[in-house]
């Protein structure tokens, strides 16, 4: 049957695409898939819609290449950290100069992470999070922050969802920037979000308890210091206005710095900095190592900045 007469017409063209030039990834996108078939496909289906917008026609080629090259060099960090008990890279330093600097390098880092969103089973579980507690609990007027949006994927998807949201991202990349903005035009709310080039941690200048909501995913694992970051987010939302937070646990990858083991230490960083921790899920991938020491794990918080010292 041809393509164009079904529903997921995008979906399906990057299922035969991996099928043909990656089937060595075709399982784990079974198994994202598998958990919900009707809700995952109206999820990859809009995503994917954006990224077509963003890229053109081949785009959809091209970031399937970059998902599969990310899955496996994260698959390699992975193994490495099993040998040697640590994270590579030790110093943000190194990572901006051989990383976030290099337009190249993120231009595939930063779309193959776009796919993993929704193709890395677990990382479905935490968009699904995302949807469910932290969308629903802002006022379709919020004002957002987004620190490291990266691809732009979760701050474009709350903005599509709140058509009177509006939302600044800060991310320390110029390649990010670049991508956020195209991705936020091609999902038709890139006059409601604004990207600025600056470090995260310096976001404590930007005006105090301005912010609804706040959407930082996977930057505190990349700090040295991510206890400061915890900060600015706190620093950044209104008393009793909601974040959502992701982090990853004993999980390698080539920008990874700080290596959080236990969910708690998220926690309990969340707490130090005068955020309420509501909910929290803890996701692992399908299949890990054999026999391996570290469990790969991403963790999603939805937090509230607490209104006095306790709540
Ligand atoms: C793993 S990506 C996360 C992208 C996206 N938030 C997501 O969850 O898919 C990490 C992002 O953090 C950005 N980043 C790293 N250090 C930063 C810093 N100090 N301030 C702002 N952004 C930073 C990188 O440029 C990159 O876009």
């Amino acid at each position: 049957m041809p393509t164009t007469t079904t529903q997921t017409p995008l979906l399906d063209r990057l299922f035969e695409y991996v099928e043909a030039e990656h089937p060595r990834s075709l399982r784990g996108l079974n198994e994202a898939r598998g958990q919900d078939p009707k809700r995952f496909a109206q999820i990859a289906e809009l995503y994917l819609r954006w990224l077509v917008e963003a890229r053109g026609e081949t785009g959809i080629g091209a970031a399937a290449d970059a998902f599969a090259q990310f899955s496996t060099d994260v698959n390699l960090a992975q193994a490495r950290y099993e040998r040697d008990g640590a994270y590579a890279n030790k110093t943000f330093a190194e990572v901006y100069q051989d990383h976030y600097s290099d337009a190249e390098a993120m231009d595939g880092y930063l779309w193959g992470i776009y796919l993993t969103n929704f193709l890395w089973a677990h990382h479905y579980q935490i968009m699904t999070f995302f949807q469910d507690r932290f969308m629903t609990r802002l006022g379709g007027e919020a004002r957002l922050v987004e620190i490291a949006p990266g691809h732009g994927g979760w701050g474009v998807w709350a903005l599509a969802h709140m058509r009177g949201a509006a939302l600044e991202g800060y991310d320390i990349s110029p390649q990010s920037i670049k991508i956020a903005n195209s991705v936020a035009e091609a999902a038709g709310v890139g006059g409601r979000a604004k990207y600025v080039e600056k470090d995260a941690l310096d976001l404590e200048k930007v005006d105090a308890e301005s912010a609804d909501g706040c959407i930082c995913s996977f930057l505190v694992e990349h700090l040295e210091d991510p206890q400061h970051l915890y900060k600015v987010i706190s620093h950044l939302l209104k008393p009793g206005g909601v974040g959502f937070i992701t982090g990853a646990l004993t999980a390698a990858q080539v920008d990874h710095i700080y290596e959080y083991r236990y969910e708690s230490e998220l926690v309990t960083m969340c707490e130090n900095a005068g955020l309420r921790v509501l909910e929290t899920l803890s996701a692992n991938p399908f299949r890990t190592l054999p026999k391996a020491k570290f469990m790969p794990r991403s963790m999603a918080l939805l937090v509230q900045k607490r209104v006095n010292a306790i709540y």
